[in-house]
């Protein structure tokens, strides 16, 4: 049995609630091919048996799993070529001489869908900055996504995944074939760690992260979710740190935040309060 217009209207607000990720009416059919898994693993098996088990509330987890499943993973390795290039040649030169007393750097790649962001920060770093060898160097992964983190963690990708992005010269060092698919080679695993974590429930570390990579993922969230997450951010980066976004993102907080444009990307630095 199909779902009505009012099971999906009902669907995108508990979307919205659990996850923060505003979906458009016009893209419902979505639902169907999105949610398969779910309805076969649950048993739910249609959409409207799923809205009416949501509603009882008996499956504790049932709302998280509806979100997850409705998130946009897309990603690939050094994906946005200008930002990795701005890290390689000016963000992190910059942050690896201000960090030379202390030895240590820690990066955090928020919402790293199935890791491909995490571990080409990784990769970067051991390939360009070999003195880091002797750092604490810190790499987080995060994602809301429960089968996201699994895979992140897994570091293993499949011949169209890696062939998205990722220099030949990467492959061969920091990639090793295993069966049909690729693994990250554990110098680079060792280096990242991954953990689950929503951005909208306002539980973000409590430590300081010199980089925070937040790229693709605000687009989704409405305003008052991004400028929340967004303070949020500003209060774990230092005052010599920096904020990288999607190409097209941009944080609205003048206040809080400054452009700063280098040749073809652009980064975000925090502003010390007055
Ligand atoms: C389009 S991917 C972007 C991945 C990567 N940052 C990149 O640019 O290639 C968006 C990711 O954001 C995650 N996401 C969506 N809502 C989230 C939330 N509230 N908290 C944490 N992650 C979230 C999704 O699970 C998905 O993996």
């Amino acid at each position: 049995m199909p779902g009505s217009d009012a099971d999906f209207a009902y669907l995108r607000e508990v979307v919205l609630e659990e996850s923060g990720n505003v979906l458009d009416s016009s893209r419902d059919y979505l639902f169907e091919s999105r949610l398969q898994g779910l309805l076969h693993e649950t048993g739910l098996k249609t959409i409207p048996r799923l809205v009416a088990a949501l509603r009882e509330q008996k499956q504790a987890r049932l709302k998280r799993w509806l979100a997850e499943a409705m998130t946009v993973n897309e990603t690939s390795f050094f994906r946005d070529a200008a930002a990795f290039e701005l890290l390689e040649k000016e963000l992190l030169p910059r942050l690896i001489w201000a960090r030379e007393s202390v030895c240590r750097l820690r990066l955090w790649s928020a919402a790293c869908a199935s890791g491909q962001e995490t571990y080409s920060l990784a990769m970067l770093v051991r390939e360009h900055f070999p003195r880091l060898n002797s750092w604490e160097v810190e790499i987080l992964g995060t994602d809301i996504s429960r089968d996201m983190i699994r895979r992140a963690r897994a570091g293993r990708y499949q011949r169209s995944e890696v062939n998205r992005g990722l220099p030949a010269l990467y492959r061969e060092k920091y990639l090793r074939r295993s069966e049909d698919e690729w693994e990250v080679v554990p110098e680079i695993r060792n280096m990242c760690r991954f953990h689950e974590r929503n951005l909208c429930e306002g539980l973000l570390p409590l430590e300081k992260y010199d980089g925070i990579l937040l790229r693709n993922v605000m687009l989704y969230f409405p305003a008052q979710i991004r400028t929340r997450l967004l303070l949020d951010l500003y209060r774990v980066l230092p005052a010599d740190g920096f904020l990288l976004l999607g190409a097209s993102e941009q944080p609205g907080l003048p206040e809080h935040f400054q452009a700063e444009l280098a040749e073809n990307a652009c980064y975000y630095r925090p502003l010390q309060a007055a």
